[in-house]
Order: structure tokens, then C-alpha cells, then sequence
């Protein structure tokens, strides 16, 4: 999977995304994260990439030359790494096109679909994916008509930029590549599998404070473990998020 953010501040998302298991998997080759400046892009010699809006009103709002011509480079990119002509249509060597997809492309926005784990799902299965964050009052509608697929929101409350969104996306995609994650099972029996969240985990010691592990976890005994943890899934999803629950029975 071959992450390309388009941002102002490609520090910022370089920064968060280069510890911990997306730093790891960078390393490891399984994913890649390039981060791309919109502000190389700028027109003017001042770097300057935001204007006023017309009609008037507050804050300022991003041009959208810059924005197109950061995503043209990152497009270039990706057609270089794959082989395909500029309208992303791969060649084989007897010339026959075998593929014709454009990228699809991210704009972080609170007016977009709310981000969750079956979109992050659906999203894993591509090769490439473009992240656009947004400052200020927002992008110019015409660059966002001519290059977005996909208005992905992190939830129901506004941010300053799209670039803590987007890093959110990037963690919650990256960790469902085959390879990044250690162990492949648990992805079926974590939270939010089949609507539910995830039963209680413990470790050692058996007794902490003088609280104890339940008993049935050190029984061996690995029907009843099952069966408890089941229990204690629907319970927790019945207290915590019983939305969850009704959207089971859809
Ligand atoms: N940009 C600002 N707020 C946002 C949010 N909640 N989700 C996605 N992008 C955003």
C-alpha cells in the first residue's frame, strides 16, 4: 500500500506515522507514506497558496492550482512506479492495456461520510491511495470537483487541518495490510468484527490491588474461555454502544 499525502505540512504527518507500527512497516516495506507540499507548488515566489473568498466571509481558503499540481506530480509518481501511461492505463510488453485505474483521492473534510472500520476495510484493498488535507476556511470547490473520489470525515467535530484525520486513516488502513501486524488472527476477533467490541483482555499478575483475573481464563478450558468472552462482548457493546447491537440485526 503506497500512501501520498497532499498537505502544508508534510512534517506534521511524517512525524506521527514515522514511530511506532506504521514506522515499523515503512521500514519493513510494507507500506510506503510520501508526503507532498502543496506549497512547492505555489504560483508566486512567496509560497503563497490561500486567497480570500469571493462573496466575502472569514478566513481564507486554498487555491486550487497548487492543489492540482501537487496532485499531478503525485499521480506522475505513482504512473512511474507502475508503468502506466498518463491516463494510469498500464502497458504490457505486446502494448495491450491491462489496467485503467486512477487512484482514488481522499479529501479530509467534517462534511465528508464518517471514517470506520469497514470503509478502512474497503480502502485497505488498494495500491494507492491520495490524502488531501484542507486548512484554513477549505479548498476551492473546482479542484475538489476534478479530483476528489472519496469525502472521508473522522467524526462529528472540526479540526484545524486534515492532517491528524488523515494520519487517523492511514493507522486504522495500514494495520489491516497483510504484514503489518505480527499476529494475522486477531484482526478477526478484535473490536468492531461483526458490530462488537472487543471482550475485557488481562495479563499478568493474577492479582493486581486485590483484584483478581476471572477464573474461567485460567481454567484451560477453551470453550467456556470462548463462550465467556462472547458474553462479555455483547455485554460491553450492550452498555457502551448498543447502536452497535441494532445494526446486528440489519
Ligand atoms: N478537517 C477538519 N475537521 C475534520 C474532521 N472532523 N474529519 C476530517 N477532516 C477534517
Amino acid at each position: 500500500m503506497h500512501f501520498h499525502i497532499l498537505t502544508l505540512f508534510p512534517e506534521m504527518v511524517m512525524n506521527g506515522l514515522s514511530t511506532s507500527i506504521t514506522g515499523r512497516a515503512v521500514k519493513n516495506g510494507h507500506i510506503s507514506i510520501d508526503a507532498v507540499n502543496i506549497r512547492d507548488f505555489a504560483e508566486n515566489k512567496h509560497g503563497q497558496v490561500d486567497d480570500y473568498p469571493y462573496g466575502g466571509g472569514a478566513g481564507m481558503v486554498m487555491q486550487p492550482g497548487p492543489v492540482y499540481r501537487a496532485y499531478e506530480h503525485v499521480k506522475d509518481n505513482i504512473s512511474l512506479r507502475t508503468g502506466s501511461d498518463d491516463n494510469n492505463q498500464a502497458i504490457d510488453t505486446s502494448d495491450n492495456v491491462i489496467e485503467n485505474k486512477k487512484p482514488r483521492v481522499i479529501y479530509m473534510t467534517p462534511q465528508g461520510k464518517v471514517f470506520n472500520q469497514s470503509i478502512a476495510e474497503e480502502l485497505a484493498k488498494e495500491e494507492d491511495l491520495i490524502l488531501l488535507c484542507g486548512h484554513y476556511e477549505g479548498i476551492d470547490e473546482r479542484v475538489l470537483e476534478m479530483i476528489v473520489t472519496d469525502h472521508l470525515s473522522i467524526g462529528d467535530y472540526v479540526l484545524t487541518g486534515g492532517e491528524l484525520p488523515a494520519m487517523v486513516v492511514i493507522d486504522a488502513i495500514s494495520r489491516l495490510v497483510p504484514g503489518v501486524l505480527h499476529n494475522d488472527v486477531s484482526a478477526e476477533f478484535e473490536t468492531f468484527h461483526d458490530n462488537l467490541l472487543e471482550h475485557p483482555q488481562y495479563t499478568r499478575p493474577e492479582e493486581f490491588m486485590g483484584k483478581r483475573v476471572p477464573d474461567v481464563l485460567l481454567s484451560g478450558h477453551h470453550k467456556n474461555i470462548e463462550a465467556w468472552r462472547k458474553e462479555q462482548s455483547l455485554q460491553r457493546t450492550k452498555e457502551r454502544r448498543p447502536d452497535l447491537l441494532e445494526k446486528r440485526g440489519q
